[in-house]
């Protein structure tokens, strides 16, 4: 029997190359070895996306953006989370069994927090939603990258706790994480993240790869001195497209000296463009039919809505809410 695989990301802007080479490449390399599920996060995103248009564009857009990477719906169920109320009951019985200030430790609202932003109830609870994401369909593996592994550890701990607290019921799963890409540096050097604004989408047109390219930030050194390839961030970019002999020339010729930024970035300009075009080709070819995508949505939302029942009635009943 297959292990369960289960990841989603939130439907809040266009996916970028650090969300593919931390996350989905590996839902795409793991779709025959493990029965997948890969799904929209909507209701995380309503905590940041507060407009109906926008959200259900988004959503779509994930749904397009998922198939355009080459998961093949055959061998993965894809859904959007909103189609299976039961995972925000389960969020409530796991509420009940979480502590405050154990949620208070959680980094995204730590981090919140330090920011003064103001923090709506669905940020603070946003680790105790994910978690029943993660426990109702008894994921075995959820690939995600780094900043994410402390919301897997907080699954396992209400995982456990419920199972002591009620009985055996959910697998306790562990997150799959990529050494070397579990943090995709963006533009700017920090992290890449949608809430930064320091991206290369995913599905980037040509003049975007140049210009976001363009705009990554140098140092002084000319073009004869050497550079240090893993202190640079062209290179750290670059590096996430190559591999074996093209990778090792690429870092020779930042070591040995001769070649300046501009001709470092116009050679990741090109090797994006590479990558992204085909991408980019698949994508609006899908999204010529957004018909058919909806179906396929509807079509596993309810598939999901009956085994997620199944699972709900028995912690229904093992919580004591089964009376007749
Ligand atoms: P963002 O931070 O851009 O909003 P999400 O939170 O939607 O991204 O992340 C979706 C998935 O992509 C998660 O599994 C997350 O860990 C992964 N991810 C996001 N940014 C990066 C990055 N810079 N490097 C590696 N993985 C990332
Ligand atoms: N929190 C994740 C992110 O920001 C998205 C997410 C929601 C998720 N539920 C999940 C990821 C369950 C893995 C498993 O990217």
């Amino acid at each position: 029997m297959k292990k369960n695989l289960l990841s989603g990301i939130k439907s809040t802007g266009r996916p970028h190359i650090g969300n593919y080479f931390g996350a989905m490449k590996q839902y795409l390399d793991l779709q025959d070895k493990y029965k997948s599920y890969i799904f929209i996060a909507d209701l995380h995103s309503l905590t940041t996306v507060q407009n109906k248009e926008e959200l259900e564009k988004l959503t779509l857009d994930l749904a397009i953006d998922y198939l355009a990477i080459g998961l093949d719906p055959k061998k993965v169920v894809l859904f959007k989370q909103s189609d299976i109320p039961q995972v925000t009951e389960l969020t409530w019985i796991f509420n009940c069994i979480t502590t405050v200030p154990y949620i208070m430790r959680a980094h995204a609202f730590k981090d919140a927090e330090a920011k003064n932003k103001e923090i709506n109830v669905g940020v603070f609870d946003y680790p105790v939603l994910m978690a029943a994401d993660i426990l109702l369909p008894k994921a075995d593996i959820v690939p995600v990258g780094s900043d994410q592994k402390q919301h897997v550890e907080i699954a396992r701990d209400i995982a456990l706790k419920f199972n002591r607290t009620f009985g055996e019921t959910f697998s306790i799963p562990k997150e799959f994480i990529k050494d070397d890409v579990s943090t995709v540096p963006g533009i700017d050097g920090q992290k890449m993240s949608k809430s930064y604004k320091n991206t290369i989408p995913l599905f980037a047109t040509d003049e975007e790869i140049k210009k976001l390219v363009m705009s990554i930030p140098t140092d002084s050194k000319g073009v004869d001195e050497p550079k240090d390839p893993k202190s640079n961030n062209i290179f750290n970019i670059h590096a996430l497209l190559l591999e074996g002999e093209e990778l090792k020339k690429l870092e020779s010729k930042y070591k040995n000296g001769g070649m300046g930024y501009k001709e470092a970035k116009d050679l990741l300009i090109d090797d994006l463009k590479k990558f992204i075009s085909p991408l980019r080709e698949r994508r609006e070819a899908i999204a010529r039919n957004p018909k058919k995508v909806i179906a396929m949505l509807k079509k596993n939302g309810k598939k999901m809505f009956k085994e997620s029942e199944k699972t709900m009635k028995d912690i229904r009943n093992k919580v004591g809410l089964n009376l007749y």
